[in-house]
């Protein structure tokens, strides 16, 4: 695939054949596995005549047989991957053995190996790479798969659906047939054969059918696997509870792997995982890695309705599944979050995951849609469908679900939902087939809401009020623009909900009554902006109020209102709407930070340290909630907001105001670290997990500022902590600082953990994410380039390749674009070293520096050279050739 072609959206054509019927046959062997594969191949009414086409890629074909003859000399071509079969009639039975090599696929695309074991990944187009098939979403066929393997390296063979039979081979080797009941698209194929013992349950489903679950780890994992399984069951109730969707296997499997590209995927009962997402105990495992255990395995579980029963007509409607699918995990989530908080705590304990989720939104999706790789959630064209695997498709895509799921309500959403699966159940669909079920069981027409399916970039909503005392009016004036993005210059207003509420100076939210209404409503009011411009007219007031826009995120765009200091703070000690409370806190921090690092400030100023502190302390509010207000905008995002992006003014201004914000409150933070105490033995719990998070964020913020209090805590904490959060959470506090310790604390961590991958991960990034609080120390790339020698490092490993140079590359700028330009080189030297390896993870990391022309011209002086380098590198996989040439053009 080096020279791949342009796909574009417009020329989606169906198949002249399709598949029925495959039955699979793998011998197994790391070198050498034979597969062969029989498939009953149907002409598809639907389509114009033509040949049958069979996608193959990095296959050796040893023999293809058409029912049952050697297809006639001429009726076979092959060109570009694909093999063309001249057949005629109804039907035709193909039969093709190819040969594979295992062990040489570094792609960790197709049949991989991973600590012996064999284990596969088919989406987007892994299966190409392990027979010729009809490779789209489009060909849904029914599978039975027989695998055959040396019985004491691999005890274990899996495959999707049920298991027929099993038993012996002679010369050491056994065998597993398994069968799939539902048809479904190759990407959802998979088979593990490997050395695993599993945790299993049995539940009943809300039907009362008994299934068997069962999670799948290394023997020595199996005290890291039960919150996995506690996840799994909680998310199978949720969907009962929530949608009415129940499991349709007899038996649904987990299987942890360490060698993975992305998180997990939702294989049809057969759920591999990146073992990130698997594997956790207290010791090893801290309240984050719980909580993204919980919503991937739950993201993955919810796609057996949302991607597997109902699937992608084609690829470009990726965000079908993955935008419904975050949104569902999201959801899920947020109850969960819910429930663990009581009614009293629930609205807030909503608003802390909705938080998370606009922080990811803000810092990675925005970023894209301001760069070249920008595109509508339902994207244009591609090169490499791996590439589109985005912040864009999947979270943006959510919050064009969620938009839905807030103009329709709860139940208009759920009444779209029934109704999609009773029309598309069994089918590969488009993004439209879902929007007009949403349309048609709610009788609203979205015709326009479809323009969030196809256009790019972040709109822009600017806001106005004007304030009429005599008739006590409040005129709210909304204004919407996207700017442009490439390919598209101009774009056309779409539907924003926007939530609303207006505070009294009292600090109390009003009844809102709109011009023309009889009487006041709820407090928080959805407004529907459809035009470029329109004005809202609030009746009935007292007095002046003070706009709280956008309320719970309503929708993803930037908002932009002028507001001064005292209303941003104003805001953070009143705003009813918790989102909307942090978001203030958000606002005047960057408005502080970023004033600093251009120069137009020299110190923060005192109204905002006092603002900070006041909710800091705020005693009302649940600790989980007060740790989010008091964590400054992510980097990412500040960057984003900097024109010119510059990366070393600005962490600059965020060394300042972190050593400020620690000095001036180092008594409330000491207190804090006291008050938010967790006794008795670890459990995951999101109250503790708040308390937790507090006392870590007091112990980053005192070691910044060089408190020694503080630092003595941490060290303290750091050797007497009996779980993973506190003793990951003082470790950062004080590599994060001047602090002599921290090169100690570091090597007895790594002395602790020398054998636990997943602990020397955490023990990569945060070495490659330091900051430098003090000149003394060396540039963080030496760091980087010594650990890269470290035994536990592997480039083969795409944990380990996250851990170190993405941190570096993504969550590091200033040290990444140190002005001698020795980031950028060391960049381009392994984005090529990638790329002969694993061009999907190369690609990952080849989109730090896209949105290189956002930067200071020198940055880009010194960026440019090495986007060329790499772009005339030899042999460059089209997935980097995609990024590269995007970011040059
Ligand atoms: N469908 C998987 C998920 O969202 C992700 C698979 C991504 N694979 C890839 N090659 N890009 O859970
Ligand atoms: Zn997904």
């Amino acid at each position: 695939t080096e020279h791949a072609p342009t796909i574009r959206r417009a020329d989606y054509q169906p198949l002249a054949w399709t598949v029925e019927r495959i039955d699979l046959h793998f011998s197994l062997d790391p070198d050498a596995t034979l597969v062969k594969s029989r498939m009953v191949c149907v002409r598809n009414p639907a389509a114009e005549e033509g040949p049958i086409r069979l996608w193959g890629e990095a296959l050796e074909r040893l023999s293809l047989l058409v029912e049952g003859a050697g297809p006639a000399a001429g009726t076979v071509r092959e060109a570009d991957g694909v093999l063309e079969i001249d057949a005629g009639g109804e039907r035709a039975v193909v039969e093709v053995t190819t040969r594979i090599d295992p062990r040489a696929n570094t792609t960790l695309s197709g049949l991989y190996l991973s600590n012996g074991g064999f284990f596969t990944q088919c989406e987007a187009e892994g299966f190409r790479r392990i027979t010729y098939f009809p490779d789209r979403p489009d060909v849904m066929a029914r599978y039975t798969v027989t695998l055959e393997a040396d019985r004491a390296a691999c005890p274990v063979l899996l495959s999707n659906g049920n298991l027929l039979e099993e038993g012996d081979l002679p010369g050491g080797r056994h065998y597993a047939r398994w069968e799939d009941p539902f048809p479904k698209p190759s990407y959802l194929f998979a088979l593990v054969a490997a050395k695993l013992v599993a945790l299993e349950r049995t539940v009943a489903t809300a039907s009362g059918r008994e299934v068997l679950l069962q999670v799948w780890v290394e023997e020595g994992n199996l005290d890291r696997s039960e919150h996995a399984m506690e996840s799994l069951i909680h998310s199978m109730r949720w969907d009962e509870e929530t949608f009415g969707l129940e499991l349709d296997l007899d038996r649904f499997m987990i299987v942890a792997v360490g060698d993975f590209n992305m998180g997990a995927m939702e294989n049809k009962g057969l759920n591999i995982f990146n073992t990130k997402f698997v594997l956790a105990k207290p010791d090893t495992a801290t309240d984050v890695d719980y909580e993204n255990i919980e919503s991937v395995v739950a993201h993955e579980y919810f796609h057996n309705w949302t991607g597997n029963r109902v699937t992608c007509r084609d690829w470009f409607q990726l965000t079908l599944k993955e935008g419904l699918t975050v949104f569902r995990d999201q959801q899920f989530s947020a109850d969960m979050l819910a429930r663990a908080a009581g009614p009293e705590g629930a609205v807030s304990a909503r608003a802390v995951k909705r938080i998370d989720d606009v922080r990811v939104l803000r810092a990675a999706q925005f970023a894209e849609d301001a760069g070249p790789m920008a595109h509508p959630i339902r994207p244009d064209s591609y090169r490499e469908i791996n590439n589109f695997y985005t912040a864009t498709v999947y979270e943006k895509g959510a919050e064009v679900i969620r938009m839905l799921h807030t103009l329709l309500g709860t139940e208009g959403f759920r009444n779209g939902m029934d109704l999609y699966f009773s029309y598309h159940d069994g089918q590969a669909v488009t993004c439209d087939d879902f929007v007009e079920a949403m349309a048609e069981a709610n009788g609203v027409d979205l015709d326009q809401f479809m323009r969030w399916y196809e256009q790019a970039g972040t709109p822009r909503v600017k806001a106005s009020g004007a304030w009429d005392a005599a008739s006590g009016t409040y005129a709210l004036t909304l204004a919407q623009h996207t700017p442009p993005t490439p390919g598209q210059p101009e774009k056309q207003p779409l539907v924003i909900p926007v939530a609303v509420g207006l505070i009294g100076p009292d600090g109390r939210d009003r009844p809102l009554r709109l011009e023309g209404e009889s009487q006041p409503g709820a407090t928080t009011r959805v407004l529907a902006l459809t035009a470029a411009g329109q004005t809202f007219r609030f009746v009935g007031l007292d007095a002046e109020p003070v706009p709280s826009l956008l309320r719970g995120f309503s929708a993803p765009v930037v908002l932009e209102l002028d507001e001064t200091d005292e209303r941003l703070a104003f805001r953070m000690a009143h705003d009813a709407d918790p989102f909307n409370r942090w978001d203030a806190a958000q606002r005047y921090a960057e408005r502080v930070i970023l004033a600093l690092a251009g120069g137009q400030a020299s110190a923060v100023p005192q109204a905002f340290v006092a603002a900070f502190r006041a909710l800091l302390n705020d005693a009302a509010l649940d600790p989980a909630f007060r740790a989010q207000a008091a964590a400054l905008p992510a980097e990412a995002y500040l960057l984003e907001r900097m024109s010119p992006a510059d990366p070393a003014a600005l962490r600059a201004a965020l060394i300042a105001t972190m050593r400020t914000l620690g000095g001036a409150l180092a008594d409330d933070w000491l207190a804090l670290i006291d008050a938010m105490r967790v006794d008795g033995a670890y459990r995951y719990h999101p109250g503790d997990a708040g308390r937790r998070a507090l006392g870590n964020l007091a112990l980053r913020y005192l070691a910044a500022a060089g408190d020694a209090r503080g630092l003595a805590a941490a060290s303290t904490r750091f050797e007497s902590a009996t779980d993973m959060t506190e003793r990951f959470g003082a470790l950062a506090a004080l590599v994060q600082s001047t602090s002599p310790a921290r090169e100690a604390a570091l090597a007895a961590f790594h002395e602790r953990y020398r054998d636990d991958a997943l602990v020397l991960d955490k023990w990569f990034a945060l070495q490659a994410g330091a900051w430098r609080w003090d000149d003394a120390v060396a540039p963080t790339l030496e760091r980087v380039r010594a650990l890269m020698a470290d035994a536990a490092f592997s480039l083969s490993n795409p944990n380990k390749v996250y851990a170190l140079l993405g941190t570096f590359f993504r969550a590091n700028a200033a040290e990444f674009h140190a002005a001698d330009g020795s980031g950028h080189a060391f960049w381009a030297e392994q984005v090529v070293a990638l790329d002969a390896k694993n061009p999907q993870v190369a690609a990952r990391m080849a989109r730090a520096l896209e949105n290189w022309c956002r930067y200071a011209p020198a940055l880009q002086s010194s960026i440019r050279p090495q986007l060329e380098r790499v772009l005339a590198a030899p042999g460059l996989s089209s997935d980097v050739q995609e990024i590269v040439g995007k970011a040059l053009a």
